[in-house]
Parts: structure tokens; sequence; C-alpha cells
């Protein structure tokens, strides 16, 4: 199991993003069976990952470039990235929506991610209007298969694939289980043409209003191994909850 909390661009302060990692790692349980991602901002990553230093807790990414260096005002490469970060999310529908992150940028960052040892957390899922006009699957699937489109081989939990309905994003909706299901599901059958075996252990991570009241529910479903975890991830004993339902799932 895998929980990654996203903290989009939340706390307001470094000192608030200080407390909250503290916070985060005074509650969180740390189970067997469980791995725990916090993503802060990317201009705290540095002094989240420190406050992390020597715990079970990682430090992820929230975006990064695909280049090494160069004339990328803004940017963080992946070499950065790496040196404090062991995750990064790509494709995130925020990312994709409003900073031009198309599935061909996703494949170049999941390229470069797994070269810098970094995990990639692949996001991907629908709009309300794409599912209402039944694209739901086409739209995943398009965006899995172009996300991964260079990825030559599986080497076992390196990537991790987060199902995240937009619809379900910062709504307090939540995917029903059986659409959380359906997500991994399909997920997980792509993921098997193109991988073969090594597909199996890939953790397919549910994201989109998770919280303390809905998780064991997620979790218990077989192709749901995990959340991405947005609001939720700002409370921190919400969060610790979360992750306490992730280790009462874990095999
Ligand atoms: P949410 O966000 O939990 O606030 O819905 C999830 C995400 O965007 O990763």
């Amino acid at each position: 199991m895998l929980v990654a909390g996203n903290w989009k661009m939340n706390p307001p302060s470094k000192a608030d993003a200080i407390a909250l990692a503290r916070r985060v790692l005074e509650v969180t349980p740390l189970d067997a069976g469980v791995d725990v991602v916090v993503c802060p901002p990317t201009i705290w990553l540095d002094t989240v990952a420190l406050t992390l230093q020597g715990s079970a807790i990682a430090a992820g990414a929230q975006t990064m470039h695909w280049e090494d260096a160069g004339a990328f005002t803004g940017e963080s490469s992946p070499s950065m990235v790496a040196e404090l970060a062991t995750h990064v999310i790509l494709g995130h529908s925020e990312r994709r929506q409003y900073d031009n992150e198309t599935d061909e940028k996703v494949a170049r960052k999941v390229v470069a991610a797994l070269g810098h040892g970094l995990v990639p957390i692949v996001a991907v899922g629908e709009t309300l209007a794409e599912r209402e006009a039944g694209e739901a699957e086409t739209v995943v699937s398009r965006q899995l298969v172009a996300g991964l489109a260079d990825v030559a081989s599986l080497d076992d939990r390196a990537i991790a694939i987060a199902y995240e309905p937009v619809w379900a994003i910062g709504t307090g909706v939540a995917a029903s289980p059986a659409d959380a299901q359906a997500g991994g599901a399909l997920i997980r059958s792509i993921l098997r043409d193109r991988f073969g075996a090594p597909a199996e252990a890939v953790p397919i991570l549910y994201g989109g209003s998770v919280t303390a009241a809905n998780a064991a529910e997620l979790f218990a479903l077989p192709d749901v191994d995990g959340a991405l975890v947005g609001g939720a991830s700002l409370k921190p004993d919400d969060f610790a909850e979360i992750v306490r339902a992730a280790g009462a799932s874990a095999p």
C-alpha cells in the first residue's frame, strides 16, 4: 500500500509547512506494508525533506521538468528533485488543466523520473463531461498508454499509478467503490497487457476526496492499493487515519 499526501499550494508559509510535516511525523502510524509520502510545494521540498529525514515518511515532489538542466524558468530538474525526494507526482489533472501538461510531456517526465531513481506517481482520470459522454475508459486508457509510452519494462514497484477522476478531486464527492474499482481494474489490465506479470506489483492508488471516513472501504477494493490524498493530507489526524486504514488492508 502507498499513501501519498499532495499538499498542492498549501500551507501558506514555510513555518506552517514545517509544523505540518512535524505533526504528520508525530501522529502517522508507520505500519509495515504502507509506504507514506508527503508532497509539499517544491519551494519547501528541501525544508520538508529535512524535517522528515531519518523517518519512515518520504518526501515527494508535485511536478518536475524532464530536462537535466537549461533555460526553463521556474522549473526543477529530475536530478534536483531526486536529491530531495523519492517520489514525484506526474500528470496531475490540475497540471493538465492549468499548465498544459500533455500526455507527451508526462511521457518524457516518466522516463526522466525513472532514470533518476524517482518513483513516478502517474495520475490519470476523466472529467465529468468525459464521463457523461461515455468516454471515461477511453480517456484513462489514452492517458495511461501515452504516459508510459517510453517505458520499456516495469521494475517491480518503481512506478505507481493514481486513478483520479477529475470530478471527485476537491469536491467532497469521492468515486463510489464500484467506480474506483472499475478505474483500478482498467489500469491493471492495461498494465498487464503492456508489461505482463510485473503489473501485479504496481501500486494503483485512488484519488479524489479520500477521507478518514471512506478510506477503509476504498482500500478493501482489489485494484486499489493506496491513495493520493489532497485536502485530507493537510489535516494530520485525518491523514494518519487514512494511513491506518491502509495498514489494516495491507497484504
Ligand atoms: P482531494 O485531492 O483529496 O482534495 O480530492 C486529490 C488530489 O488532487 O490528488
